[in-house]
């Protein structure tokens, strides 16, 4: 049996906020052989106040681009359950309460779920609220972390899936908080191999400037498939875990 199998009922999402500690030489070790026991994954980490704050930056202004375009908007509502009932009938999505927001941001979010306010306040040139949530996040990171696979195939996408899996698991054996924030390469993913499908010219246009300091941050060029971006901090347990849905929904055995 894998060491890992142990933590696979450990592992989850945790957005709580954390404190902006130092990563341990230990876990920066065990994090990056977890990942690169998978040929071609790589691990990159960033852990300076500096880089800290503009991932913060570009994250945050991913996330209001996200809720501020039709298509992108609606891809995101569809995953929230919005009330605990919800989240037990569906058992899928993410349920708000695991987002972790203060009253007032939450108050904040659940406006957003009304794509007409986001016209208007896009159209006034609105929405850097929106970017709030992101940088509160960051501030209490010990590091922001992108796995990445040379080349962007469905084969290099599933070896990149396994690469996160033991890295999530490895973290979830260390008490590491573990939270994706995975709009910006997915953001990327479709303007540059999706021919920008579903974004409007003015959203494609703000994501390729975002694209431009996103690249000085990391090592990548537009062949490579960035699997996962995700926060690691120390945090307290989260407010609320995912359900699953039972068993005979997902695994069918012929
Ligand atoms: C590939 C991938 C991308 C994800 N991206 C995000 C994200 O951008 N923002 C977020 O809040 N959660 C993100 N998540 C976390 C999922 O919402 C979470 O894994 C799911 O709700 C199940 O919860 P669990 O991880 O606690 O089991 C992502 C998860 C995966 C596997």
């Amino acid at each position: 049996m894998d060491p890992l199998a142990d933590a696979i009922g450990l592992r989850h999402t945790n957005r709580r906020p954390g404190a902006r500690a130092a990563l341990a030489d230990e876990h920066r070790a065990a994090l990056a052989a977890a990942v690169r026991s998978v040929p071609g994954a790589d691990l990159q980490l960033l852990e300076s106040p500096a880089a800290l704050d503009e991932i913060a930056a570009l994250i945050g202004a991913g996330d209001r681009v996200r809720l501020l375009a039709r298509g992108t908007h609606a891809d995101l509502m569809k995953e929230i359950r919005w009330t605990e009932a919800e989240a037990a009938a569906r058992r899928d999505g993410i349920f708000v309460g695991s987002f972790e927001l203060s009253p007032a941001d939450l108050a904040g979010f659940t406006m957003c779920r009304d794509f007409r306010k986001m016209e208007l306040v896009r159209r006034w040139g609105g929405g850097r609220a929106l970017e709030k949530t992101a940088r509160k996040a960051i501030a209490g990171a010990m590091a922001v972390a992108l796995i990445t696979m040379p080349r962007a195939g469905l084969a290099d996408y599933f070896q990149g899936g396994r690469a996160v899996e033991r890295a999530w698991l490895t973290a979830a054996q260390r008490g590491i908080a573990v939270y994706p924030m995975a709009t910006l390469p997915y953001l990327f993913a479709r303007l540059i191999r999706g021919g920008g499908e579903g974004l409007d010219p003015e959203t494609a246009a703000v994501a390729r400037e975002l694209r431009e300091r996103y690249v000085r941050l990391f090592d990548v060029t537009d062949a490579t498939a960035e699997v996962l971006l995700f926060r690691l901090s120390l945090a307290g347990p989260p407010s609320a875990r995912a359900l699953r849905r039972p068993l005979e929904d997902v695994l069918v055995v012929r």
